[in-house]
Formats: C-alpha cells, structure tokens, sequence
C-alpha cells in the first residue's frame, strides 16, 4: 500500500533522513522507532506532504505521492495524527471529531464508528474538548483522523506525554482498530510497547534505518534489547 525508496530529507541545507526504505502492506501494523531527532516527524511530515524537500519516491497505491499537496495526500486516504495532537481545546468534542469529517453524508456512520471504538467519547461528546485528559485528548485525535475514513492510519507517537494506565487504554484501541484490518504505521520511542503491539518494525537512528524486520525478531536483537529496552 505504501512504499518509499531511498527517500533523502532536508530541512533547508542540511539533511536530516538518508536512503530510506519502507513498506506497510495492506492491513499491516507496522512501526517505526527511535529515539529523539532520529528524523521520525521528518519522515511523516514529508509522507502527508507537509515537507517536499526530498528525493526518492513514496508510493502510495500506484502513484508517487512525493510532491503532492497535503491537502490532496489526505484525500488519497493518507492520515496522521500529530505529535502534539493538534485538538481544538476550546470546542466540545463532538465538533472537534466532525472537523476530521471528508465527507459529511459519511459523518454519522464514521462516528458512530468512533463512539464504538472510544465509548468514552461519547459520555463527553459535550465537554469541552481542552478539560480533557490527556489520554481521552489523544482518542479525540485519533477518532478525528478516523473520521474521514482512511486508508492508512500514521500516527506519531501516541504515547507521548500520557501516563502508563492511558497509554495502555490508547493503545488496547489501537489494537482493536488493528484487528479490524485498518493499516496502521505507528512512531514510538516506546519500543516495548510498540513491538509488542506491530507485526514488522524498523529502526531509525541519526536519520538511517539501522534495523528492520519482525517485531518478534527485533525484540532479541542485541542492540534493541541493549539501547532500548534496559535489558
Ligand atoms: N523545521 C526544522 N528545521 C530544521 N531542522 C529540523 C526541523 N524539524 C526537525 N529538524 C531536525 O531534524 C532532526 C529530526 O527531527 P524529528 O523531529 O524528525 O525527530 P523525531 O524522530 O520525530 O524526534 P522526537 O522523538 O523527539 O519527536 C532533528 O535533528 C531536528 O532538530
Ligand atoms: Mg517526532
């Protein structure tokens, strides 16, 4: 579904991602690791468009999307949700979800998608979206970019700011959205968890892919076990 090939990246003159090389299948679960700065918001915000200073090629189905505008990367079905998240604190969180909306007369069966997966999102569909917490504010982002329905969900380190018990409900969703069949590439510092939850990982450090393949395999390999997981 998705497949990049020696994709180089730079921010102005300097390059921060070198020959990169990556495939999710459809209906995979795939992550990319690595720890700060290795160039993981650089790889997706160059994915969906927002950064075309690159070479190399990303195909998505059939095209070379590298080039495109966001705007029609998201139309494609290609959608992340941020780093920050990006939520508008200010509006209840019914109106924050319908925003993610690309198609109106799909909004009602797409929440109601959303409601399923999210229950608690729909106790609070009112509230105020920034008297959240924090990890029902990265369900409100997730579900936001659910609702225009896409066709690879890219999402850039979910567990970020939120405590062990929320990362662990943000990411029991995300393993049932997995279940579902939605195709998913997820960034993660947390390695663990993130190679516990995808079928196929790679690792990215100073900008380069240093390992790739099964989770399961990664997770014995000496340098995750060492560098990552304290072991
Ligand atoms: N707009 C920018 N201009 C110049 N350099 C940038 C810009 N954005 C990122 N960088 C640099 O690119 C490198 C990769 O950053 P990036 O944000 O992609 O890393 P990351 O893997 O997402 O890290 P983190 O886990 O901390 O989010 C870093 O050295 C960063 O300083
Ligand atoms: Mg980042």
């Amino acid at each position: 579904m998705l497949e990049i090939s020696n994709l180089n990246i730079f921010h102005g003159n300097i390059q921060v991602v070198w020959d990169l090389c990556l495939k999710v299948d459809e209906g995979e679960m795939v992550t990319l690791i690595g720890p700060n700065g290795a160039g993981k918001t650089t790889t997706v915000e160059t994915i969906i468009g927002l950064n075309r200073n690159a070479s190399g090629s990303i195909s998505f189905g059939r095209e070379n999307i590298l080039g495109m505008q966001p705007y029609d990367i998201f139309k494609k079905g290609l959608v992340l949700v941020p780093e920050k998240r990006e939520i508008f604190p200010k509006m209840p969180v019914i109106e924050n979800l319908l925003l993610g909306a690309s198609n109106q007369n799909e909004s009602e069966s797409s929440l109601k998608h959303v409601y399923a997966l999210f229950p608690i999102l729909q106790e609070r569909e009112q509230q105020i979206a920034g008297t959240l917490s924090g990890g029902e504010q990265q369900m409100v982002a997730i579900g936001r970019a659910l609702m225009s329905k896409p066709k690879l969900l890219i999402l850039d380190e979910p567990s970020s700011g939120l405590s062990p018990i929320l990362v662990a409900e943000v990411f029991r969703s995300l393993e049932n959205l997995g279940r579902e069949g939605m195709t998913i590439l997820l960034l993660e510092q947390n390695v663990r968890l993130a190679l516990s939850m995808c079928l196929r990982g790679y690792v990215l450090e100073n900008g380069k892919i240093v390992l790739e393949g099964k989770a399961k395999e990664l997770m014995h390999e000496k340098h995750i076990q060492k560098a990552y997981l304290g072991i």
